[in-house]
């Protein structure tokens, strides 16, 4: 973090106080069909980076995308006036929604408001420079608070950051990369990771980057059953991608190259169909049937891994381990995640699946950081560098 400016280090030089400051957060929140927020947590995210550039005495205006919408063309679900409303609610404060802003902004000090959907200024895909160069005359200070969007070169993320006299990391992008560092690039180990989800092949970059580093890889949901193929069990009507059994046997060896290792399940609870009042059984996993759908770890097989992530330093979790959305096979997602919430080690978990289960489980408070990241928090566990931390990193060399 030190090679990147931040903008609280500028609010606290007072380097804020009269000056026009342009925030990228990411309020790409999920509506439903009447246009209400059912999902805020990006929203009251985005609060501290707006108050602190407030109270420096700045002048604020704060943009976002919001869903994928064609560039140059308006349509009413595609505008931020929900968001607009609800960072209102958050702030105390009216947040005026402002179209059409690319030419001018009227704010004045104090004041803050919301610049609609940016996706809809053409060329902001595809990172236009006169674009990100209007964007840039906005503004004395860019802030990128947008960690969601992070991993997107776009006018909004990267090419404001390139123009913008002042390009600085607002204080939840600057947590996350923290949290990030803390977790990947300066373990306390063992590091254990939990890579879990349907397929291995969207997850393989990650798996591979992750065999690198962790000292624990724990596999589940349908990755998990690719790995219990590679290593000669059967699997029955689970899902699986048997051609990425070569792909799970690689990793599983690189790991036991450096003394590390994949845990291959023990246990395992399956049922005869893919569906909530399926009676779940639990059998060993050298016992399912070729007519068996394997739905969960078994409880030897949660109890051997809550050990592990009890006794790490460091813990990665990305994926709930079964069909946690089913009573019958959430046992193993809960035993995981009742582990993360008991051991001393730093935490950080981030994808949607895992936000609800540890919603679920209410152990929000007792996981290090949840990250607001889906594709973003998935690029960084692939290893690599986010065109945000780039660029920021490279305004702060000069
Ligand atoms: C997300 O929801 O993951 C971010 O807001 C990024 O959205 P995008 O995938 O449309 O760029």
């Amino acid at each position: 973090m030190t090679t990147i400016l931040r903008l609280q280090d500028l609010a606290a030089q007072g380097q804020l106080a009269g000056k026009r400051v342009f925030i990228r957060a990411d309020l790409n929140v999920p509506l439903d069909k009447s246009g209400n927020i059912t999902e805020d947590t990006r929203v009251r995210a985005s609060v501290p980076a707006i108050r602190l550039a407030l109270d420096a005495g700045a002048a604020v205006m704060v943009t976002s995308h919001l869903g994928r919408p064609t560039e140059g063309e308006f349509k009413p679900e595609d505008s931020l006036a929900p968001v607009a409303r609800r960072l209102g609610e958050l702030l105390g404060r009216e947040v005026p929604l402002v179209a059409n802003w690319v030419d001018g902004v009227d704010v004045e000090p104090g004041q803050v408001v919301l610049l609609e959907n940016c996706r809809l200024n053409k060329g902001e895909k595809k990172n236009s420079e006169e674009l990100a160069k209007k964007l840039a005359a906005l503004c004395d200070v860019f802030a990128h608070d947008a960690f969601g969007t992070a991993h997107r070169a776009e006018a909004t993320t990267y090419g404001i950051a390139q123009y913008a006299r002042v390009a600085c990391a607002g204080p939840l992008l600057a947590a996350e990369i923290e949290a990030i560092d803390k977790a990947l690039a300066a373990p306390k180990r063992p590091l254990v990771a939990i890579v879990a989800g349907s397929k291995v092949s969207t997850k393989l970059t990650i798996l591979q980057s992750l065999a690198r580093n962790v000292d624990g890889l724990i596999v589940g949901g349908g990755i998990a059953n690719t790995f219990m193929l590679a290593a000669g069990l059967k699997i029955g009507k689970s899902l699986a991608e048997p051609d990425l059994v070569n792909e799970a046997k690689a990793t599983i060896e690189a790991l036991k190259a450096r003394g590390a290792e994949v845990p291959i399940p023990v246990d395992v609870v399956t049922a005869k169909a893919f569906a909530a009042d399926a009676p779940a059984t639990v059998k060993a996993a050298t016992d399912v049937a070729d007519d068996d759908l394997i739905l969960d770890i078994g409880p030897k097989t949660a109890a051997i891994l809550a050990d592990k992530l009890k006794s790490a330093g460091t813990i990665v979790w990305n994926g709930p381990v079964g069909v946690f959305e089913f009573d019958a096979f959430a046992k193993g997602t809960e035993t995981i995640a009742r582990a993360i919430a008991d051991s001393p080690a730093f935490s950080i978990a981030g994808g949607g699946d895992t936000l609800a289960a540890i919603a679920k489980y209410g152990i929000e408070k007792d996981v290090g950081y949840i990250s607001t990241g889906g594709g973003a928090f998935l690029e960084v566990l692939e290893g690599k560098t986010l065109p945000a931390f780039e660029i920021l990193a490279k305004r702060a060399r000069g």
